[in-house]
């Protein structure tokens, strides 16, 4: 999961047709079940590699009281986010770039019954949500994809009220330096670590994908399929080289 040229296409949106097709695949989901064992939060149906102890650390790191507030970005089809909101009885707001998986969240909250929480069409770079209006800020390997790091993190210093927390996985290149380009924007990291046995799990994940390209054809279609097929194909050499990593940091305080 790094810049590379060939196949895999560099656009923001380019999980587009993924995101709308992923609930029809039982075969995406046997291989991410048969790569993460009991750790895979198979309910939650996320699209990426999150697991279950990286939502309890994330729940955890979040900083929230039940009742305050969490923004999503990158959110997806929704839910990493629902599962934090859940856990700490706080508001949600989810922001992607993809429309399709904006209203596929909307739908699996209500299911839930999450009323407390809504979606929204934006960006990490404009995620149209007021200054200061989150007290944590959540995303799952979705920074990663975004072009323009430093709006990032700017646009995540705006919406976060000060001392207020955000908590993130993603991968990092050796040209990139998250603490530095936090730091920029005003947050401090207090935690960075690698998440546990990623690199094998996403490994075995880009295995199954090669292994049941046919499969995963039939049930997603040609086009959702192609995405993932590039994606392994094409990051499994630089993977070793780019650790997948769970940032916490917080909005400093004024002085
Ligand atoms: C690997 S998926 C993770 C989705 C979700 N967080 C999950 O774990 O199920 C990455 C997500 O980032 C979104 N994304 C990519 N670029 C973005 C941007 N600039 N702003 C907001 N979301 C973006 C994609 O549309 C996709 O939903």
């Amino acid at each position: 999961m790094t810049s590379h040229t060939g196949e895999f296409s560099q656009a923001e949106t380019r999980y587009t047709e993924v995101l709308r097709r992923q609930r029809d695949s039982a075969t995406l989901r046997r291989i991410y079940r048969d790569a993460y064992g009991a750790d895979y939060p198979e309910e939650i149906d996320p699209f990426g590699f999150v697991t279950r102890t990286d939502l309890r650390r994330i729940a955890d790191l979040v900083g929230l009281r039940p009742g305050q507030r969490l923004a999503d970005i990158g959110c997806g089809r929704g839910g990493p986010g629902l599962w934090v909101a859940g856990e700490l009885d706080v508001s949600l707001v989810g922001v992607d770039v993809v429309a399709a998986a904006v209203a596929e969240a909307a739908e699996r909250s209500a299911e839930l019954g999450r009323a407390r929480a809504r979606f929204a069409v934006g960006s990490f770079t404009a995620t149209g949500l007021p200054a200061a209006s989150c007290d944590a800020v959540m995303s799952v390997d979705a920074l990663w994809m975004v072009w323009d790091k430093p709006a990032a993190m700017t646009e995540v210093a705006r919406v976060l009220t000060l001392g207020g927390r955000f908590v993130f996985t993603t991968w990092e290149p050796a040209y990139l330096d998250h603490r530095a380009l936090l730091a920029e924007a005003g947050l401090d990291v207090l935690v960075r670590e690698e998440t546990p046995d990623w690199l094998s799990r996403q490994l075995a994940v880009y295995r199954g994908i090669l292994a049941h390209r046919r499969q995963l054809a039939e049930e997603m279609g040609q086009t959702a399929a192609a995405v993932l097929i590039a994606e392994a194909r094409e990051t499994r050499p630089v993977l070793p080289s780019t650790p997948r990593l769970l940032i916490a940091a917080r909005r400093r305080p004024a002085r």
